[in-house]
């Protein structure tokens, strides 16, 4: 004779939503969005179908409808501005992402929570996360640029930034300059563990930030490696990081669910262009159910440990109502 029958508690919708382990909340979205210079454009992103190089003035409109659905978090990158050798166009008071924290700033004030990423990829002549010397990535000259950047975008009026480009010590260097400036209230988002990752293929062309030459691997996480990712996030958190986040994030269920159980900080994880436009295309051809399997894959970071994801579908989980 049976006693124990798991399925008793699966028979019917109510009880299966009254002993769900999981619950998903609006709160933990955030929405990444691509701004360009000049006016009226929404551009479609071709490798990410539903996603938009958008004009500060149109990102305005954008952010707007979105803020009615609940989406009050976005992550902003700068696209197209000047390249140079050692990124120093990505920390001027006039960069498409100062300008764009500026104006969503004063149009939504509080009402908005923006994050900045931090990162010189999109401004350097060689597509590198840092100053390139003889084919290699320079450490300590790349930190004063990241903390100049990060400076720039709290100026600007940034609630936190989020530095993505996997140098050693740079969470505490832009810790350093910030509290110097008198940012001690503007956060630090770190992706603490961020792989070295095929998953990134859509964004570079949506970012224009592919490297020229080589590849990512002397800074971004071997993925080979789970005891690791732990090491670099103890260490941001050391530095002052206040959220922890981990990059790509399907792949890497295991090393989200490690990390919720390292560390009391807030632990975020970013659902990537190439998780996104898999599922994004598979769904176009009719092969899958995209609602389905974006809730699906929600799901399974909350249950891993998110707190938070960043995700390209944010849009449509809360303008479909999928929650
Ligand atoms: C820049 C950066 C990248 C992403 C976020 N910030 C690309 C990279 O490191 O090559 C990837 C985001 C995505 O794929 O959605 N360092
Ligand atoms: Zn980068």
């Amino acid at each position: 004779m049976l006693i124990q029958r798991p399925r008793r508690l699966r028979k019917n919708p109510i009880i299966r939503e009254m002993v769900s382990e999981t619950k998903l909340s609006r709160n933990m979205f955030v929405y990444p969005y691509f701004v360009v210079d000049g006016t009226d454009i929404a551009h479609p992103i071709d490798a990410m179908p539903g996603i938009h190089h958008f004009s500060i003035d149109r990102l305005l409109q954008d952010v707007s409808i979105g803020l009615q659905m609940g989406i009050d978090k976005v992550l902003l990158f700068g696209v197209g501005e000047e390249k140079t050798p050692d990124g120093s166009s990505s920390h001027t008071d006039h960069t498409i992402v100062a300008k764009a924290v500026t104006a969503l700033k004063k149009k939504f004030g509080d009402r908005l929570f923006v994050i900045t990423d931090v990162c010189i990829c999109a401004y350097t002549t060689h597509g590198h996360c840092g100053v390139l010397h003889e084919g290699y990535v320079e450490n300590d000259p790349s930190l004063d640029i990241l903390a100049k950047m990060a400076l720039s975008h709290a100026q600007a009026g940034a609630d936190m930034v989020a530095p993505s480009d996997m140098m050693d010590g740079r969470v505490g260097a832009i810790r350093s300059l910030l509290d110097k400036n008198g940012f001690e209230n503007t956060g630090i988002m770190s992706y603490a563990v961020k792989f070295a990752s095929a998953y990134y293929g859509p964004f570079r062309e949506a970012a224009d930030s592919a490297p020229q030459e080589g590849d990512r691997k002397s800074y971004q996480m071997d993925f080979r490696n789970g005891r690791e990712a732990l090491r670099e996030a103890i260490l941001d958190e050391d530095e002052g990081a206040d959220i922890l986040m981990v990059k790509p994030a399907l792949a890497y269920l295991d090393v989200i669910s490690r990390l919720r159980n390292e560390t009391l900080l807030p632990v975020a994880c970013y659902n990537v262009s190439g998780e996104y436009t898999m599922v994004k295309m598979a769904a176009k051809h009719g092969f899958i159910d995209e609602q389905k399997i974006v809730m699906e894959n929600m799901h399974a970071f909350a249950r891993a440990g998110a707190d938070i994801i960043i995700t390209y579908h944010t849009r449509d989980i809360l303008e479909k109502g999928w929650l």
